[in-house]
């Protein structure tokens, strides 16, 4: 009689693109979630229970009461995402499970929507559609001095963050005509920084007093949580702008919302919140705010690509080799 080898039980959290889901059926017994409706800390603690392998997504707190709960066959968890600030990495390595995360494929797309904000707000995109759509027939035609914007070109772009996204960004900006100006924890190699012609600042403060532009690209983890306080915030000129492609927590929301709405700086392109799904309702007023719903990553051809690295990685995993893409090198 032959015997019949249970295949690994992957919980996936959210609705994953068709061709991933199919291929994760294939591989594992695999438990989906078609309605895609956002699992619940309850729904998260029966997943880490059974699970052999867990798939959760920025919207899931994998936190350390979650954790606490997992049954001793959860050995994996890999991230749907690149940014790993949904999981309690110090309870999981405790816990001796594996992170895993999706970086690099979601990088050029990320820069993209970066760079469309970096145009977008400077130039009034969002203030100039909205005009049209409420006033098509009373529009009375173009006029010399209405809605002008300021000016992209030359201007200097400050990065924060130069990791793989950030320096996707300066390449697109500095073609653009825009100055790269950068602070990260450690200055990059020459041949980056000569490839950008990028201007390093070791002290952030300095930095933010100095640009017309501000682009956050760091990951958020204990020590860039508020990086941009609001003692920072205020070193911002009045005619500068913010955009936020990484993660709300790194700015302190309300105090950015405080210099909108006062004037203290001149806009702001955010795409992540300090406490997503809520939205400051200030930033959502102010008409020289561009709000988009975390949309950096939102291609197709990413999520499928995102999908395929979780699938490497679980595979490799099981296969009993070291997954790829570990959050912590030396474990396995
Ligand atoms: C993803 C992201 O959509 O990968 C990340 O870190 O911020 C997003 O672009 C999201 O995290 C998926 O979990």
């Amino acid at each position: 009689m032959s015997s019949t080898i249970r295949k690994p039980l992957v919980i996936i959290t959210r609705k994953l693109p068709d061709t991933v889901e199919t291929r994760l059926r294939e591989l594992f017994d695999a438990k989906l979630n078609v309605d895609d409706k956002p699992m619940t800390q309850a729904d998260l603690i029966k997943a880490v229970k059974t699970a052999d392998v867990l798939v959760p997504a920025v919207t899931d707190k994998i936190n350390r009461a979650t954790l606490a709960q997992a049954g001793p066959q959860l050995k994996l968890i890999a991230n749907f995402g690149t940014g790993v600030d949904n999981i309690d990495l110090d309870t999981a390595r405790n816990r001796n499970i594996i992170v895993t995360n999706t970086p690099g494929v979601l990088t050029e797309d990320t820069a993209d929507m970066t760079m469309a904000l970096v145009l977008a707000v400077p130039r009034r995109l969002a203030e100039g559609t909205a005009y049209l759509k409420e006033n098509s027939t009373s529009w009375s035609g173009w006029s010399p001095t209405w809605m002008l914007g300021h000016r992209i070109y030359g201007k200097r772009l400050g990065i924060i963050g130069m990791g793989r996204i950030g320096a996707a960004v300066a390449r697109r900006a500095k073609a653009f005509g825009l100055q790269i100006h950068y602070h990260n924890r450690r200055r990059v190699a020459d041949e980056l920084e000569n490839e950008l012609e990028a201007t390093y600042w070791e002290s952030l403060d300095q930095m933010l007093a100095r640009m017309d532009i501000i682009s956050v690209n760091c990951p958020h983890t204990p020590a860039t949580y508020h990086l941009l306080s609001a003692r920072r915030l205020k070193l911002l000129k009045p005619t500068s702008y913010i955009v936020n492609t990484a993660r709300g927590e790194v700015i302190d929301e309300n105090e950015l919302a405080r210099l909108v709405e006062t004037e203290s700086i001149a806009g702001a392109g955010l795409d992540v919140f300090e406490h997503e799904p809520a939205i400051n309702p200030k930033l959502l007023a102010s008409n020289r705010v561009v709000v988009l719903p975390h949309m950096g990553s939102a291609t197709i051809e990413g999520r499928i690509d995102m999908g395929e690295k979780v699938i490497i990685n679980i595979k490799t995993f099981l296969d009993g080799h070291a997954p790829p893409d570990r959050v912590f090198a030396a474990m396995f």
